[in-house]
């Protein structure tokens, strides 16, 4: 098999993003940020490679690094990238400066302080493509129907029937962000049990994907990661969306980049968009149409394919820049319209338990004298 007997040193990629404040409003990063981001990352000597970016409000830094992953070192270093940058953003008076930033101090893993986190740590086989996405006004369980798709659905991966090499399929690690426990499922032989979770997308999200034993790749090493970070969740009040990352290595014994692009190729619809409290298409864009405006949205997902060359990042290629993807921002288009028209009714507004603002109690409590039984 490929991987035994290579010594070789893994590489980690790590995506942590946070959104410390963006102009106008909610919008999108500021220039000033990402230098802020860059400078820093360009002075340290943690890493092997590094790129910064925005997908709309939100800052990404996708580095590479040899320390694995949950490494305080990079965590570290992300959250003083974050605390400057917020800083900055304080300066220039911006929009929400500092507000994924939950937690005073770091205190040895930035999990639960606020910033969304993807990282894989895998072997390097002779050519390693791998896709970075990113995702504005939404929250983690939005990567459930395409990251099922591109490792479970034949109708998506052709090579999940005709590919020898991942014909047995994949192993899914799904966790439940509301009682914090996870379970592993495998497809296709869990498939109706996987199904049944994850499409409870606000509780039942996909943490990683693996292979299966006796493949080509390792059965230990995750070939896709998504951030699981629910804001709400750790401030107990809301603070904005979590707006989620992903990293999906692709090729060789997994899907084809086309396959792990197709899913996108259909806006599916996913929960955030205005105040977070609205179900609408999510748009796949090139980075620089990554700006939330329309009702504060729709949702974005940007695709960034690199090939990683001993942990340099030869790339990044906007995958989603492309004319290929032009019907589904169409279609999103025209769902927009469509579930606009609904206004404050839903299924456009979300059920009361999942909507990030609510004036309900408050209403409730206003017209609690006048309510008179039915009966
Ligand atoms: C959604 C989002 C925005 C804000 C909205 C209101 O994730 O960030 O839609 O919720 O712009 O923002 P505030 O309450 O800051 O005025
Ligand atoms: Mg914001
Ligand atoms: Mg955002």
């Amino acid at each position: 098999m490929a991987h035994l007997g290579t010594a070789a040193m893994k590489t980690t990629i790590s995506v942590i993003k946070a959104d410390v404040g963006s102009c106008p409003g909610h919008a999108v990063v500021h220039p000033d940020l990402i230098k802020t981001a860059e400078e820093a990352l360009k002075k340290c000597d943690l890493l092997i490679d590094f790129v910064v970016t925005n997908c709309g409000d939100d800052l990404e830094l996708i580095m590479t690094h040899t320390h694995g992953v949950d490494s305080e070192k990079i965590h570290q270093l992300a959250w003083g990238i974050f605390e400057s940058a917020a800083e900055r953003a304080k300066q220039l008076k911006l929009y929400g400066a500092g507000q994924d930033l939950l937690k005073d101090a770091f205190s040895g893993n930035i999990r639960g302080m606020g910033p969304g986190i993807a990282e894989i740590e895998f072997t390097e086989r002779k050519a390693e493509p791998v896709v970075v996405f990113l995702m504005d006004k939404t929250e983690p369980g939005a990567f459930n129907l395409p990251i099922y798709r591109i490792f479970a659905d034949p109708f998506n991966t052709a090579g999940l029937i005709i590919d020898p090499s991942f014909h047995q399929g994949f192993r899914f690690e799904v966790w439940d962000i509301k009682e914090s426990k996870k379970v592993f499922m495998s497809c296709p032989e869990d498939m109706y049990d996987l199904l049944a979770l994850i499409g409870a997308k606000s509780r039942y999200v996909i943490k990683r994907i693996y292979p299966k034993e006796g493949g080509k790749l390792p059965a230990d090493e995750s070939v896709a990661a998504i951030s699981t970070e629910k804001l709400s969740l750790i401030a107990g009040e809301y603070v904005g969306k979590d707006d989620p990352v992903a990293v999906v290595r692709a090729q060789s014994g997994l899907p084809a980049l086309g396959e792990v692009l197709e899913p996108f190729a259909f806006p599916h619809l996913v929960s955030g968009w205005m105040r977070g409290s609205h179900n609408g298409p999510i748009m796949p864009v090139g980075q620089k149409d990554a700006r939330c405006t329309r009702f504060d949205g729709p949702p974005r997902v940007v695709g960034l394919g690199f090939q990683c060359s001993n942990g340099k990042l030869i790339g990044p290629v906007d995958l989603f820049d492309d004319p290929a993807f032009n019907k589904a921002r169409k279609t999103a288009q025209e769902i927009a319209d469509y579930m606009r028209h609904h206004g404050p009714f839903e299924p456009h507004r979300l059920p009361q338990e999942d909507m990030e603002y609510t004036t309900l109690p408050k209403v409730l409590k206003k017209f609690k004298d006048k309510f008179v039984s039915i009966t």
